[in-house]
């Protein structure tokens, strides 16, 4: 007697088939059950979408792979569906708390970290970026930055120098996913901005790690190799199902709009619009960000030099970026009209002189405060009167803050 339940490659699901199982789910089964009827293309599109590659279906209950479409049984009881998609959607509708959401944000970070650690050492080996992957971890950072984008957004910018262009990739794919929202993209085109942030510096797996990891600056010889990351990334994404649109963004982020950039010295429009904001994000998550070598800049100082650097970057693409991180961004430290100091934790979409701020020191007393979380939009008597210099507070004091209780 033939096997009732056989397993299949996820390519080969069609409607009609009852699924039993998924195999080797990568961040998450994409339903919340596996047991159901396949008869929405929804369903399908999102079981395809998932990452999963194989999965296990039976074939009494539903079509088989290559038989013709049975009449299907009628199945009792077949469980409510439940796409990720729909599960986004849900979790939006009753939000997560911040503190919440930075859970989430510091779970993601860790299996995004993993799965570009390994995307990183496949590209080394000149193997296919696996597409099913990052659109997996694509969509898990479109939903964490849909609920707050400030959580994934602050958190990825925190990187040890092991880790940091692995980070970099999760922290840019995140800037780019809130900026493409910023800019009305399409939902599709939000992916395609969040896959290209991923995937920008996957031709950094082409340059000599000595050459990656140097302290210090670079000789004349050393920055002509890292120059050729970004055509390095444009031969790596050749196969394996990325768009040429992407393909065009990881070719292009360095270039300039007065066309003083690399590797094509393209200039103004002739830049495509993804590999515009590519760089902007490229460039603020870098200089930001502590490396071996210098401290970060303090994230308004950094927006501040971005808008003086004429020619760097399209104007309005930056004016968008503004708009995301803030006029205090995330994780910088402001003083209060009432003598207080904070961290900002979370913008206020409404009100971007009004952030979430968590108070720590009162500078008229010159003492510590114990933290407290405020929503300067309901505060009536207090609002930032300006920035405040980090120069003087220890980094891992600024991010315990920033992150309450979450802070390990
Ligand atoms: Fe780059």
């Amino acid at each position: 007697m033939a096997e009732r339940v056989k397993k299949i490659r996820v390519k080969q699901l069609q409607l009609g088939m009852f699924l039993v199982r998924f195999e080797g789910a990568w961040l998450s089964n994409p339903f919340w059950t596996s047991r159901f009827l396949l008869d929405n293309p929804a369903d399908l599109a999102a079981a395809r979408a998932s990452g999963v590659k194989e999965c296990w279906i039976d074939v009494s209950l539903g079509r088989d792979v290559a038989g013709p479409a049975p009449v299907l049984p009628a199945v009792r009881g077949t469980p409510h569906l439940v796409t990720n998609r729909q599960k986004t959607r849900q979790s939006l509708h009753a939000p997560l708390s911040m503190d919440d959401e930075l859970r989430n944000a510091a779970k993601l970070c860790g299996t995004a970290r993993h799965a570009i650690v390994a995307m990183f050492s496949q590209a080394r080996l000149g193997k296919v970026v696996d597409l099913d992957v990052c659109a997996g971890l694509v969509d898990d950072i479109v939903g964490s930055v849909e609920r707050h984008p400030g959580a994934l957004i602050s958190l990825a910018r925190l990187k040890s120098d092991d880790d940091y262009t692995y980070m970099h990739s999760v922290a840019v794919c995140a800037l780019m996913v809130a900026l493409a929202k910023a800019m009305k993209l399409t939902e599709a085109d939000v992916r395609e901005a969040g896959l290209s942030g991923l995937l920008h510096d996957i031709g950094k797996a082409k340059i000599p790690l000595d050459i990656l990891n140097k302290p210090g600056a670079l000789d004349d010889e050393e920055f002509a190799t890292v120059k050729r990351h970004p055509e390095h990334a444009y031969a790596a994404l050749l196969h394996g199902g990325v768009s040429e649109q992407v393909r065009q963004a990881c070719l292009h982020h360095h270039e300039r709009m007065d066309g003083n950039g690399y590797p094509a010295g393209q200039s103004g429009q002739e830049i495509a619009l993804l590999a515009r904001m590519s760089a902007v994000c490229d460039v603020y998550d870098a200089v930001t960000s502590d490396r071996p070598y210098k401290r970060g800049w303090d994230p308004a100082d950094a927006l501040a030099k971005m808008i003086s650097w004429k020619g760097h970057f399209d104007p309005k693409v930056l004016a968008s970026f503004i708009e995301v991180v803030g006029i205090y961004p995330t994780g910088s430290l402001v003083r209060l009209k009432s003598a207080r100091l904070a961290v900002v934790v979370e913008q206020n979409k409404h009100s971007y002189t009004r952030p979430v701020v968590r108070t720590f020191y009162c500078t008229a007393s010159a003492r510590a405060l114990p933290p407290e979380l405020l929503n300067l939009a309901d505060a009536e008597d207090d609002c930032v009167s300006g920035p405040e210099e980090r120069q003087g507070w220890p980094t891992a004091l600024i991010e315990k803050l920033w992150a309450g209780k979450l802070a390990p």
